[in-house]
């Protein structure tokens, strides 16, 4: 590995905690298209509200919503504290939890404790490592071990470093080195854009490189070229304020585009468990949120994140049961209507959508 020199361990601490103060502040990038998604609901619902499951697996492993803590922090001893909250509110609903970037803590031991504080507060829950696309073999292993992880993220955000002063510049080689980090990690490996969403071709190259889930990331949530920009002072216009591909369409092009070879997962902009449902009646195994649930614990700490995500599965729930879903293999056979700009995105891609607003639904 790498040694650390001091000014770059400094920046990334410094990076990490500016990430948070910033996120916790800006505005949604909006525009993410989950609106499109119009489920068709069922007047005559056969499921009562008590028998309705939300339950599921990842990984192997059971939750009891189909929802992750999406990756944030970790990697300074001030987002310790952010860490052990998140997770408590993890371990108090079921939920899996992905950590930030731990390139921090791979290249500096003295701060794998705000990382590992994940595991020790959800000891038996599904959590998830996360490293760059720059990462080596033997650091995708050791993020892994640093967190007896279920699953390894490799998080891939070209847009984010290019608006960032310090930022990467190389990005040439990447699917090689996530081939190999397959190869080394010992779990499966989840492929991750960080808010500019992934499309079906690369998602295709990201499940030929061996990755078992394509995590979409879309536009729509938090907004990173913003999150950059803010850090660097910059207030003149960019014409990249709508950069990235919108989440809905990155979720029903990927979907298309891998099919039963890997999972997908939808994020970016997922704010309400109806548009948990939305994306999961697409296809989505589950749905990450990051934003909402960082601002919840900053504004009271673990217990308001647990309100947050009580609210998110009443509301799953309530989606389920007005479109007669008993059990989330139901919510994955409920008609689906794409309109809007969804809509035509996807007809210029060559992404079918009437098979969805055509299937019988689940008490056909
Ligand atoms: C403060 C903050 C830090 C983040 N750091 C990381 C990171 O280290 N690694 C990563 O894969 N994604 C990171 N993300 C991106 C999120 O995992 C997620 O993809 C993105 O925020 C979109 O989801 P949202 O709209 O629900 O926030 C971060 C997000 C936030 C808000």
């Amino acid at each position: 590995m790498r040694p650390m020199t001091e000014p770059t361990r400094d920046i990334r601490r410094r990076r990490k905690v500016e990430h948070v103060e910033w996120a916790g502040r800006l505005p949604d990038a909006g525009g993410g298209g989950l609106d499109d998604l119009l489920l068709v609901a069922d007047a005559l619902p056969e499921v009562d509200w008590d028998a309705c499951r939300t339950d599921t697996t990842l990984f192997g492993r059971p939750l009891r919503l189909p929802l992750i803590i999406g990756a944030m922090t970790g990697g300074a001893p001030e987002v310790s504290a952010l860490n052990r909250a998140l997770a408590e509110a993890a371990a108090a609903t079921g939920v899996a939890m992905a950590v930030g970037s731990q390139t921090s803590a791979l290249r500096d031991p003295a701060l794998r404790a705000t990382y590992s504080v994940v595991r020790e507060t959800h000891p038996d829950g599904v959590v998830l490592a996360n490293v760059g696309a720059d990462a080596s073999p033997a650091e995708a292993r050791a993020a892994v071990e640093m967190l007896r992880a279920d699953a390894l993220v490799v998080h891939l955000n070209a847009a984010q470093e290019l608006f960032m002063a310090e930022g990467e510049r190389r990005f040439s080689g990447g699917a090689a080195r996530i081939a190999a980090m397959v190869a080394a990690a010992g779990v499966p490996v989840v492929a991750k854009e960080v808010g500019c969403g992934i499309a079906g071709g690369t998602a295709r190259r990201l499940v030929r490189a061996g990755v078992a889930a394509v995590d979409v990331a879309g536009r729509g949530g938090t907004d990173f070229i913003a999150v950059e920009r803010a850090r660097r002072g910059a207030t003149g216009p960019t014409p990249f304020v709508a950069w990235g591909v919108p989440t809905a369409s990155a979720l029903l092009e990927t979907l298309h585009a891998v099919g039963d070879a890997a999972r997908v997962i939808a994020s970016g902009g997922v704010r309400s468990g109806l548009d948990a449902a939305r994306c999961l009646a697409a296809g989505a195994s589950a749905v990450a949120v990051a934003g909402p649930l960082l601002r919840a614990v900053r504004r009271g700490g673990a217990a308001a994140a647990v309100e947050e995500i009580a609210r998110f599965a009443e509301e799953l729930r309530t989606a389920m049961v007005l479109c007669g879903a008993r059990d989330l293999d139901a919510l994955a056979g409920v008609p689906l209507v794409v309109g809007g700009r969804t809509r035509a995105w996807l007809r210029q891609r060559g992404v079918p959508t009437a098979p969805y607003a055509r299937r019988a639904g689940p008490n056909a």
